[in-house]
């Protein structure tokens, strides 16, 4: 039996505290975040630090001993290595060179090619396997094709994807083209993390949610199903956990139609709900309410408490519903720990 107690609620165990981590632990709430990307410069370059990146991701380890460690990186590094070009405006969030037609398609790399420029990622991995907890899992991780191809056909985020749809009305071929190279550059991407010491690894389908029908099937769905497929044929011991955010009802099953050890749940699905639906089929992570992180309080504690109770005869690794924010206070970080593990 492994040690590590991520793993172990991965493999279904139900542990008596459930584990704990959190979605963009490594972040600029944390003053010695701020500090380190400072020294860095930019966001990318950070990223493209291993010692640095290394040393941002052990940092909300130090401060709170989470059980798991997540490699800091981001989703949007995959383009820049299938060839798109990449910055980051300051105060606004990313940008991308968009993908628009067959022309724009045809421009990218091959799969095959992404490592050149996500080397530097893997020796981030290489350090913190060697420099982690021994307790502590290491997750690595990477975007879902279909939240990947929404950066790379708008350019930059969007509220409600409607660049990416368009695509799909205007040029079905094009589009599903997209979704095959990043699909096949994702699985690329994760063995190699894999191969440098990630314990498991994660999916971010953070646009799920506004796929609906037949197209959340052949995008968000299928996709996932085979890269996890491939990543086990390759390395059958490593969990994956799928997060497809803002799923609502096609939580229900997609554990199984996908293959994932485990599926991440925003906080718009009630945790009673998710035990009755989701839990049900193995492990769940979540969902607490970033808000909570800062505006903290009694509601904190009595909603952190409330979680642990409804999933607490399944499989759970606690979580918020999605990544904290800039503007979370830390100290609110510490009792949300002290009311899962303490009770
Ligand atoms: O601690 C961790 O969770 C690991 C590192 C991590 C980052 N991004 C670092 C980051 C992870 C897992 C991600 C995933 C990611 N990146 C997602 C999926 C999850 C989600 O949030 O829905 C998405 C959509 C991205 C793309 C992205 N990166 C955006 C839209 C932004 C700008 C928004 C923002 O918060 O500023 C980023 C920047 C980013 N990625 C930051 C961090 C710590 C902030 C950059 C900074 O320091 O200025």
């Amino acid at each position: 039996m492994s040690e590590k107690t991520i793993l172990r609620a991965l493999k279904g165990e139900v542990l008596p505290v459930p584990p704990i981590w959190m979605m963009r632990q490594a972040g600029r709430y944390l003053p010695e975040y701020r500090a380190t990307r400072a020294k860095a410069g930019d966001f990318l370059s950070l990223c493209y630090n291993p010692e640095l990146a290394a040393e941002v991701t052990l940092q909300p380890i130090r401060r709170y001993g989470f059980d798991a460690a997540i490699l800091f990186a981001d989703i949007l590094l995959l383009p820049q290595a299938l060839g798109a070009d990449l910055w980051f405006v300051t105060g606004e969030g990313p940008r991308l060179s968009t993908i628009t037609d067959r022309a724009g398609f045809d421009a990218l790399k091959p799969a095959s090619d992404v490592h050149a420029v996500l080397a530097p990622i893997y020796q981030t991995v290489k350090i913190l396997a060697r420099e982690l907890p021994k307790d502590t899992t290491l997750i690595g991780f990477a975007g879902a094709p279909w939240t990947v191809a929404t950066y790379m056909i708008a350019g930059r985020g969007t509220p409600d994807q409607a660049p990416a749809h368009a695509l799909i009305a205007e040029n079905r071929p094009v589009f599903e083209a997209l979704i095959e190279r990043i699909t096949e550059g994702t699985i690329e991407y994760l063995s190699a993390q894999i191969e440098a010491g990630a314990d498991c690894v994660k999916l971010f389908d953070s646009w799920a949610g506004s796929l609906s029908g037949e197209d959340f099937d052949r995008y968000a769905l299928a996709p996932t199903r085979r890269i996890i497929a491939e990543l086990k044929a390759r390395h059958p011991d490593i969990p994956i956990i799928a997060f497809p955010r803002e799923a609502g009802a096609r939580y229900i099953g997609f554990a199984k139609a996908t293959g994932a050890d485990c599926v991440a749940i925003d906080n718009s699905v009630s945790p009673e709900w998710a035990a009755a639906h989701v839990q049900v089929d193995g492990c769940v992570q979540g969902n607490l309410a970033s808000a909570h992180m800062v505006t903290g309080g009694e509601a904190l504690v009595q909603e952190t408490r409330a979680i642990v109770r409804a999933f607490s005869k399944g499989p759970h690794i606690f979580n918020l519903g999605h990544g904290i924010t800039p503007d979370a206070d830390p100290d609110n970080v510490q009792r949300m720990i002290d009311a899962v593990r303490g009770g």
